[in-house]
């Protein structure tokens, strides 16, 4: 890919990761981008770089406008390896005057890269710095996504660099929000959010607060993954916004793992029963659905219903991966319940229901276990959990 001016003198030079399908976890099976920029001024400034593998993806794009070496300044807005694995390579060629980062930064760099030498100057939060024509703001964004997190903003063109916050796991040829097909836009948007940053929502919610109190004028958002927001920057802002209010519709999940297709039963007999509610739902089978594509469907679900033969004294492994994964996410706000067809012990209820308190979903029913195959009479008891979740629904 070749530099794509974002503004006079300021440019994408980051890389496209067409192949990735794992980012630590999450399946991104359209693939990433890592964006770095470079802002062309009296000083020159790298914002961020990319992930070890990619460096000479992102020199060879630097090298088009300018010899490495003229770089000034590097910014580090966050440190996690995505953004930052090409640093050292990078650090030894462009031989900066200073990296600028926040304070958690200098020992996240330190504690990844081991380099006391390098030369640092650690920022606060509000600090300005001069690039001539240009002033950056840096804005202290801790723990979106890590700790050391920061935000750049350039008043004088309106543009905010917003590290991990409003990206999108998606490598596409094109670098803008408008040019690709929006609804595909805003679903890599909310899977990256749910995954990524939903832990973090009251956070969030403060932030966005606190951007508007501040007044900042944002007339481009530039992330460091997936499209750069320039028509329509309010959109995105939207989003999050709705997003870590972690607004839900009227919409259940049945989550669910079956052995011998009884529990399956279960899952649409208490489907019918959400239906006859005018809940809208949807049956996912773990073994079809990655984990990271139920949390995208969590995210405005307000009714999770969760599934599990038994297997081994226990709940089948699918269903300990997700609620293990759910619960590090942290959503809120949910209403839930368990059912599972078991042969002898029968625990899986029981164990889906203990996860479901830790991740405090509010459970309306203790749930509905079944001995092998459900009979017409237990599947109408399926149906009857069903619409007393849905009724729970409805009246939230
Ligand atoms: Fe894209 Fe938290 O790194």
């Amino acid at each position: 890919m070749s530099p794509v001016a974002l503004k006079d003198n300021i440019y994408w030079v980051g890389a496209v990761d067409w192949n990735i399908r794992n980012f630590h976890g999450y399946s991104v099976q359209k693939g990433s981008t890592y964006n770095a920029y470079l802002v062309m001024d009296d000083r020159i400034a790298l914002f961020d770089t990319v992930k070890k593998g990619f460096q000479s993806d992102l020199l060879h794009n630097i090298r088009r406008l300018v010899d490495p070496e003229k770089i000034d300044y590097i910014i580090v807005n966050h440190v996690e390896m995505d953004h930052s694995g090409a640093l050292p390579e990078i650090v030894e060629i462009v031989k900066p005057k200073k990296i600028f980062c926040s304070a958690n930064g200098k020992k996240a760099l330190v504690d990844h890269f081991h380099r006391e030498d390098w030369p640092y100057e650690v920022v606060d939060n509000g600090q300005e710095i001069d690039l001539g024509r240009r002033t950056v703001t840096f804005i202290e964004t801790k723990m979106l996504h890590w700790p050391d997190s920061m935000f750049s903003y350039i008043k004088e063109d309106r543009l905010l660099i917003s590290s991990d916050a409003f990206g999108q796991h998606w490598a596409t040829s094109e670098r803008f929000e408008d040019e690709v097909d929006e609804p595909e836009l805003f679903r890599h948007g909310a899977k990256y959010f749910a995954n990524i940053l939903l832990p973090f929502s009251p956070l969030i919610q403060k932030l966005l607060k606190s951007v508007q109190e501040l007044g900042l004028e944002i007339d481009m958002i530039a992330p460091d993954h997936g499209l750069i927001w320039r028509s329509s920057p309010e959109k995105i802002i939207a989003a999050y916004d709705r997003w870590s209010r972690q607004e839900c519709s009227r919409k259940a999940l049945i989550i669910y793992d079956t052995m011998w297709k009884s529990t399956e039963k279960m899952a649409k007999a208490i489907a019918d029963g959400l239906l006859q509610e005018g809940v809208s739902i949807k049956l996912l089978n773990l073994e079809e659905t990655h984990r990271s594509d139920i949390i995208t469907e969590v995210l405005d679900a307000k009714g999770l219903v969760f599934g599990s033969a038994t297997l081994n004294n226990s709940m089948l492994p699918t269903m300990a991966d997700v609620l293990n994964y759910l619960s590090g996410l942290r959503p809120v706000g949910k209403i839930g319940a368990a059912f599972g067809s078991y042969g002898w012990s029968g625990e899986a209820v029981k164990d889906i229901n203990k996860a479901l308190e830790v991740m405090k979903v509010s459970l309306i029913d203790p749930g509905v276990r079944v001995k092998y195959v459900p009979a017409h009479e237990e599947l109408r008891k399926c149906v009857e959990l069903g619409r007393k979740i849905g009724r729970a629904i409805a009246a939230d």
